[in-house]
């Protein structure tokens, strides 16, 4: 275990000890003192977040979305004023237990938000169990994260890989194509959204001609596009994202694919990267639980402040972020600021109806939003809608045993 465990007291402990004097007002009406001056003290948010790297956009827009949530909110939770702890996890594995005890153990934060990788997830998902910290994900969609490891005080507010994945089999097979390459970087991701479109493509009857892995984040992508050329499937279903997906576009339309093998994905394909990719995007169906075009007043509300505030257009990304500030707005509205109040805390965040850019969506009983999925398709540099590929659309959460 890491060092900073073994040299900081437990939060576990310094928890237990809260919760119980917050028992004690609850119960009494009896305001101690500590509590009172505890209720005074700054919210610590830790941001555990790549801000470089292939995913730096992306945490960018998590982070400057979330901040607008809050500071529309008159920049206060609860009555609380907030204090941000902002950390570059740098999409590495590797370095997200010691990462995400820096934040939970060394700064005491109240709530951890991050992060984007599914790798760097389950290791946060590891320390927050272990301590006890709430932990709220606004992106990684790693299954394990509301399945097999759910916890009571693990939340995510963006997806499960499995979720935008599922609904792309039938797509496919509408569209005619049975014979299919699946390719994505090999990692937690990566296998799990291929796994969540073989789930539906194959029970209906498609084939998968290839899986072709590519390491997290190489985007040397040349070599297996020749490959792809030479196996002639009907169509190709990937997973890129961020500054990977903006290259797999460009490289698969400058091989000379793009007329010829139709390319299918996740949204993750092109929200966020549409206007680098340009022409090459053209005719791109996806699936994902949002849509720039999505004609909700929510989302023509929240477009237009993402703009002013960060003077760059909100993707899917930016609506995660976003999303995760109405969450902790609503839930410590519910407990007054109080956010050792854990048990009041976790049964307001299970009970929102988030009223999202990407449409109204619940929180599942494994902590993960229950929402409809959308096909979308570029048609004139522009992300259309072309229907909802799947309503309301739980993860199955296989193994989540909640305590
Ligand atoms: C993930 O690692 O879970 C992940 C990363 C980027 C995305 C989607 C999922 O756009």
């Amino acid at each position: 275990m890491s060092r900073t465990k073994i040299t900081t007291p437990s939060r576990r402990r310094f928890l237990a000890g809260a919760a119980a004097t917050a028992g004690i007002a609850a119960t009494t009406g009896f305001v101690p003192a500590r509590f009172a001056i505890g209720q005074q003290a700054k919210l610590k948010l830790g941001l555990m977040l790549p801000y470089t790297g292939t995913f730096a956009g992306l945490g960018n827009n998590i982070t400057d979305a979330f901040k607008l949530a809050i500071g529309e909110s008159g920049g206060k939770l609860g009555g609380r004023d907030i204090e941000y702890v902002q950390l570059d996890d740098e999409s590495d594995p590797a370095k997200a237990t010691a990462n995400a005890n820096k934040l939970i153990v060394g700064e005491k934060v109240d709530f951890v938000i991050g992060t984007v990788h599914s790798g760097v997830a389950l290791g946060m998902v590891k320390v927050a169990r272990e301590e006890e910290a709430m932990l709220i994900i606004p992106n990684a969609g790693a299954g394990a994260a509301t399945g097999e490891q759910c916890a009571a005080t693990v939340f995510r507010t963006s997806f499960t890989n499995w979720q935008p994945a599922f609904p792309m089999g039938n797509v496919m097979l509408k569209d005619g194509h049975k014979k299919v390459v699946a390719m994505y970087w090999k990692y937690a991701a990566g296998l799990e959204f291929a796994g969540g479109f073989k789930d539906s493509f194959l029970a209906g009857g498609g084939a998968i001609v290839k899986e072709i892995q590519v390491d997290f984040p190489t985007v040397e992508f040349q070599a297996h596009l020749t490959e792809i050329a030479s196996l002639k499937p009907d169509a190709v279903y990937v997973f890129f994202a961020g500054g990977g997906a903006l290259k797999y576009v460009k490289d698969y339309a400058a091989a000379g694919l793009k007329d010829k093998i139709p390319l299918y994905g996740s949204g993750f394909l092109t929200d966020g990267v549409l206007a680098g990719q340009g022409p090459a995007a053209e005719g791109i169906k996806t699936t994902l639980h949002y849509a720039d075009a999505l004609d909700l007043p929510a989302n023509m509300k929240f477009r237009a402040a993402f703009n002013k505030a960060a003077n760059r257009n909100a993707d899917v990304y930016a609506v995660q972020g976003y999303d995760t500030g109405q969450l902790l707005i609503k839930a410590l509205a519910a407990v007054k600021g109080d956010a050792k109040a854990r048990k009041d805390l976790i049964k307001a965040m299970e009970a929102v109806e988030i009223d999202s850019p990407r449409g109204k969506w619940t929180m599942s009983k494994a902590h993960n939003p229950i929402q409809d999925i959308y096909l979308r398709q570029v048609q004139g540099g522009k992300e259309v809608v072309l229907g909802v590929a799947h309503k309301a659309l739980a993860d199955p959460a296989k193994g989540c045993k909640m305590a």
